[in-house]
């Protein structure tokens, strides 16, 4: 069993941290004056409140992107890139304050929250070096009549909705692709996790008044009520592009909106993400990449490897692994020095997965380890104990939906072909991992895994240079590397 970690730790928050709205380059507060609380997942205390935008906010951001935007599209590709490159440079150096935020407002442990910070700056400093990389083509037509010439330019105002989970990852993977393609943003963060965000439009917004360059091009819109502040939005023809991360139900109601004006999307959805274990694995090895998929924000990312399909002959060793490496797991508030698995993000986070154990030990799984939340006179806040079941049925809800909490389910496979088809059936298709030794086998599984990413002995894929998304529900559209800034730009064919 894991062991808690018996204290809260009072946040440290900035002083500069700011709780409005971020409007026309100023914060302010919202229309109607009303805030709403920012709590601790580690405790369940208030935070902090912030201002609570209202649909009128959120058009009012809009027109300030609207009129930032012949601007910044007028702006130096190198002008966009060295801004960005600065504020990469002022985040980095920042860490410690841009780890305390998200510790605070999402629960990580701090050594996660620090390697968030910089998983997240990466983001910028790779869109920094993109801003001055986007090429044209132009060639004879194949026939001879003519010459063709494709440009490109920036779609144009931006919606962008980031998730609770990597309030400053996420946030970054959307916003630094958009500024260096010339297209202003209008940010709607999660009401979960809306002050690490803010932290970052700030030293954005700074940056570009130290520059003397529009201040309009980044607008933050916090607010308890997103349907109401995103719906006039997607249906405002200013609006030219949406970018989402979250779930696939909230998707599908964003692409139903989307649809009125046609805008371009890119959506970042839902996974279940299949981890397989072959006869031939190195399991102390896959047992490591297993903490690092599984165990990552407390289980609570859409990579999070959500069911470990492992040969029957090694599935043993490989439960029994795991467990010992769950049940040596710190679990507290993510500020405590020592903690490695912090809270998961609220009350009914805990109750869904305590739901989910629950319905495949009543299947006739077997939990190995946890399987319970601490003991709530040590904890307060919402936690929930890193958890291993073997003999889980195939149809359980741990293995059927998106778990998004430390919680490991095995499932056993015989033949490689089953392996797959157990992988693949599922309606996502974010990323999988497996481990094998087998390299024929690798290309196998990448030939016919359904999914946009595959981890190959390794427990992790991201990285700001690479296309991270999905396929079938999981998403439409890349984030990160050359293809990132794409979902930023259209093509104009010039015929001469
Ligand atoms: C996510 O959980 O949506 C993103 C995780 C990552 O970028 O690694």
């Amino acid at each position: 069993m894991a062991t808690t970690h018996p204290s809260a730790v009072p946040p440290h928050l900035p002083a500069d941290l700011p709780t409005g709205l971020l409007i026309g380059g100023t914060w302010r507060p919202a229309s109607g004056g009303a805030r709403f609380a920012v709590r601790d997942p580690a405790t369940g205390e208030q935070l902090v409140e912030v201002a609570d935008g209202t649909p009128q906010d959120g058009l009012d951001a809009l027109t300030a992107a609207h009129e930032a935007w012949p601007v910044w599209q007028a702006v130096a590709p190198r002008a966009r890139a060295e801004l960005l490159r600065a504020v990469f440079e002022q985040v980095v150096a920042r860490v410690e304050d841009f780890a305390a935020v998200i510790t605070a407002e999402g629960g990580k442990p701090l050594a996660e929250s620090r390697a968030e910070t910089l998983y997240g700056a990466e983001y910028v400093r790779w869109y920094s070096e993109q801003a001055v990389r986007i090429n044209g083509m132009t060639r004879t037509a194949p026939s001879g009549a003519n010459r063709q010439i494709v440009l490109h330019r920036g779609v144009g105002p931006a919606l962008l909705v980031t998730p609770w989970n990597f309030p400053l990852a996420m946030a970054t993977r959307k916003i630094a692709p958009a500024l260096a393609a010339g297209c202003p943003v209008v940010v709607k963060p999660a009401g979960l996790t809306p002050l690490t965000t803010a932290l970052f439009a700030e030293v954005v917004r700074a940056e570009l008044e130290r520059r003397g360059l529009p201040t309009g091009v980044i607008n933050v819109v916090p607010t308890s009520s997103s349907s109401r502040l995103v719906s006039p939005l997607l249906a405002d023809p200013r609006l030219r592009k949406l970018s989402f991360t979250g779930s696939t139900e909230v998707g599908r109601v964003l692409l139903q909106g989307a649809a009125q004006n046609v805008l371009r999307t890119s959506m970042e959805l839902g996974g279940n993400a299949p981890f397989l274990v072959f006869a031939d694995a190195d399991v102390p090895a896959a047992v490591e990449g297993a903490v690092a998929a599984k165990m990552r924000n407390a289980g609570q990312t859409c990579v999070a490897a959500n069911r470990f399909l492992v040969h029957e002959s090694v599935a043993q060793e490989f439960a029994t692994g795991l467990a010992a490496r769950f049940a040596a797991m710190v679990v507290g508030p993510g500020a405590a020095p020592g903690t490695t698995v912090g809270p998961l993000i609220d009350a009914g986070a805990v109750d869904r997965v305590a739901e989910v154990v629950a319905q495949a030990v009543d299947g006739g799984a077997r939990v190995v380890t946890g399987g319970d939340r601490p003991d709530r006179s040590r904890l307060a806040g919402y936690f929930y104990n890193p958890t291993v079941l073997t003999g889980v049925d195939p149809s359980a809800r741990a293995v059927r939906e998106e778990i998004f909490g430390p919680v490991a389910p095995v499932v056993t496979f015989s033949t490689e072909d089953e392996a797959l088809e157990l992988a693949n059936s599922t309606e996502f298709g974010l990323v999988a991992y497996a481990y094998t030794r087998d390299v024929d086998r690798v290309f196998r599984v990448a030939e016919r895994i359904e999914s946009g990413m595959l981890g190959v002995n390794r427990g992790m894929v991201s990285d700001a240079s690479a296309p991270f998304g999905g396929v079938k529900s999981s998403g439409l559209g890349r984030e990160g590397g050359e293809a990132g800034i794409e979902e930023y730009l259209e093509s104009v064919y010039v015929a001469l």
